[in-house]
């Protein structure tokens, strides 16, 4: 299914909802467009677990090459990327070494660079790698997960060394043993974490397209006197467009996270599953175009 969706022109015509092209022009046309309308962007060039060094390093040159044509075309963006995506399954040395010249990088052009959070078998993994690359150069900040227990531990941690964290529920399957099985504790957990976030001191992205949670924390920052620029929030490319423009007409800082590239259904399929309605949505839009 995979191989012929991502051949497949229907498939990438589907796809394009949800991502912002197959090639790092199209993405950065995309981000150029986003800035424009007062949003900031984070670029991901999509692809996750990769079984070969070259392939790993392959990627960490396109993302070299990302962080090069944000500065030289002055974009307001940041990069975002996978650990899988850069050898971790291979040899995880090496793909510190890829993600640590990222970060090198980007300390030299005033960027940052995210290491997005995977499944559990990666937490403990990515926010070492992320402690250790912030301490050596700098811009390097990671994810937080509320749907996991230890995320609560992980951001005092993390908030403890001011390294910058977006919060989000979680987009993997994970067991009750190490995850709260019921949307309504996530979300419960989601509001918890995000106003310790929101009043550290440490610029966070508050990642959610979940408008309850939103609005209670516009009512939060407000009541708690924060300036607008002390946090973020953070959506995905084609999801809730017209929550995303509002937030910029009332004054909050809104980033969007942009995905392109050929490896796009892995990263299409989890955007489907947590609204199942997408599927039709996108069906009805597709014969109507
Ligand atoms: P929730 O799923 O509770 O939905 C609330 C409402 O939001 C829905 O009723 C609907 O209106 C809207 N909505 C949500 N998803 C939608 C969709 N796909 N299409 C249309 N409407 C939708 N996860 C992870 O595990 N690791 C990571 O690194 C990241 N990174 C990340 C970055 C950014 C910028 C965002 C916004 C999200 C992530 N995520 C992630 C994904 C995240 O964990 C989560 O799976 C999704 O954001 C969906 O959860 P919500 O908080 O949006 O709300």
């Amino acid at each position: 299914m995979r191989s012929f969706s991502e051949s497949s022109p229907i498939g990438k015509r589907m796809s394009s909802r949800f991502v912002a092209g197959m090639t790092l022009d199209e993405a950065l046309h995309a981000s150029d467009e986003l800035n424009r309308q007062g949003m900031a962007v984070t670029l991901d060039a999509l692809g996750e677990s990769v079984l070969s060094e070259e392939h790993a390093r392959r990627t960490g040159k396109l993302y070299a090459q990302m962080l090069e044509a944000i500065a030289l075309r002055g974009l307001n963006a940041n990069v975002s990327l996978k650990l899988t995506q850069m050898g971790m399954d291979v040899d995880p040395l090496m793909a510190e070494e890829v993600v640590g010249e990222l970060v090198e990088q980007a300390s030299h052009i005033d960027n940052f660079v995210r290491l997005d959070m995977e499944g559990s078998g990666y937490t403990e993994a990515t926010v070492a790698m992320t402690e250790r690359l912030h301490a050596k150069f700098g811009p390097a900040g990671t994810v937080m997960q509320a749907y996991l227990y230890r995320t609560e531990q992980d951001i005092e941690r993390l908030l403890g060394q001011g390294i910058r964290i977006r919060l989000c529920k979680g987009a993997y399957k994970e067991p009750a043993s190490l995850a709260f099985p019921d949307k309504i504790d996530v979300d419960g957990n989601y509001v918890k974490l995000a106003k310790r976030c929101m009043t550290s001191g440490v610029f966070c992205g508050m990642a959610t397209h979940d408008e309850k949670i939103i609005e209670e924390l516009k009512r939060f920052a407000t009541e708690k006197k924060l300036p607008k620029n002390a946090f973020e929030f953070q959506m995905l490319y084609g999801v809730r467009r017209d929550l995303q423009r509002a937030l910029v007409k009332q004054g909050w800082g809104v980033r969007v996270y942009v995905p392109f590239g050929p490896e796009w259904y892995p990263y299409f399929m989890r955007r489907l599953a947590e609204r199942p309605a997408n599927v039709l949505f996108l069906a009805k839009n597709f014969f109507r175009n």
